[in-house]
């Protein structure tokens, strides 16, 4: 199985052509709501490829952070212009020295928790955004209709998907060598997010799939909703 540092870099993987096709549709969306920020925060970074490229887009520092020690020395190798990397738990809620101007839950960082965890994510985002900054949450929510069986055409996965309760998982087989893999992600409704938000002063000015007629065959991520949150 190939580690999550090659999964994140570029090559035949999944993310490489997350990065190659799909980083500037999402960023038509996005850049327009953030434009005049200074500073990106995103945990759960990676390698930081997501919100490296918002913040390059808008000319704005960036800080990501990623519990895996690995990641986050891969990433400082890449020497990347005005952004800085640290290891750190999600879930030990940080305080960055500089609050976020555009706080970035990327693509599967808000699926990793169940809904407690969730809340307690999204009470943090609260208090690390600056005044007036714009929040971004990737998800995929409980409303998805993915079919049973997807065969990922580009690095040759076949998945089956299984909705129970709160919980989407994906069992995986990679071919040629059918190597079976198993994860599972949290899916919240659309709704409880958006009460959520309100309660933290938050207003909902977007909510797309930015990914709905783009070209990837990953059916988790043609149903990824993108919501955009001014915050007070
Ligand atoms: C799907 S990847 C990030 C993808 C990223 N949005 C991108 O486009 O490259 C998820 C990352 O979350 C990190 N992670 C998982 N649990 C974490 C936690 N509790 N705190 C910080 N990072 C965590 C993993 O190490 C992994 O690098």
């Amino acid at each position: 199985m190939i580690s999550l540092i090659d999964a994140l870099a570029d090559g035949n993987t999944d993310d490489a052509s997350w990065r190659r096709h799909l980083l500037p549709i999402w960023g038509s969306k996005v850049v327009p709501h953030c434009l005049g920020k200074g500073l990106v925060i995103e945990p759960m970074s990676g390698l930081g490829a997501q919100g490296y490229y918002l913040a390059t887009e808008i000319g704005a520092d960036y800080f990501g952070f990623d519990i895996e020690p690995a990641v986050v020395a891969a990433a400082r190798a890449k020497n990347l212009r005005r952004a800085s990397f640290e290891c750190l738990d999600a879930l030990s809620f940080p305080r960055p020295k500089r609050r976020a101007d555009v706080l970035l839950l990327g693509y599967e960082a808000i699926n990793a928790f169940p809904w407690p965890i969730q809340t307690k994510l999204l009470d943090w985002c609260g208090a690390v955004c600056a005044q007036n900054a714009t929040l971004i949450i990737d998800f995929l929510s409980r409303e998805a209709r993915l079919p049973r069986f997807d065969l990922h055409h580009e690095s040759r996965t076949l998945n089956t998907f299984i909705p129970r309760g709160d919980r989407l998982l994906t069992l995986s087989w990679e071919l040629p060598n059918l190597l079976p893999r198993r994860s599972t992600r949290f899916t919240p409704y659309t709704k409880d997010l958006i009460d959520k938000l309100r309660e933290l002063g938050g207003v909902v000015v977007d909510c797309q799939e930015p990914f709905s007629n783009a070209p990837t065959t990953k059916q988790c991520l043609t149903q990824m909703k993108t919501l955009i949150v001014k915050m007070p």
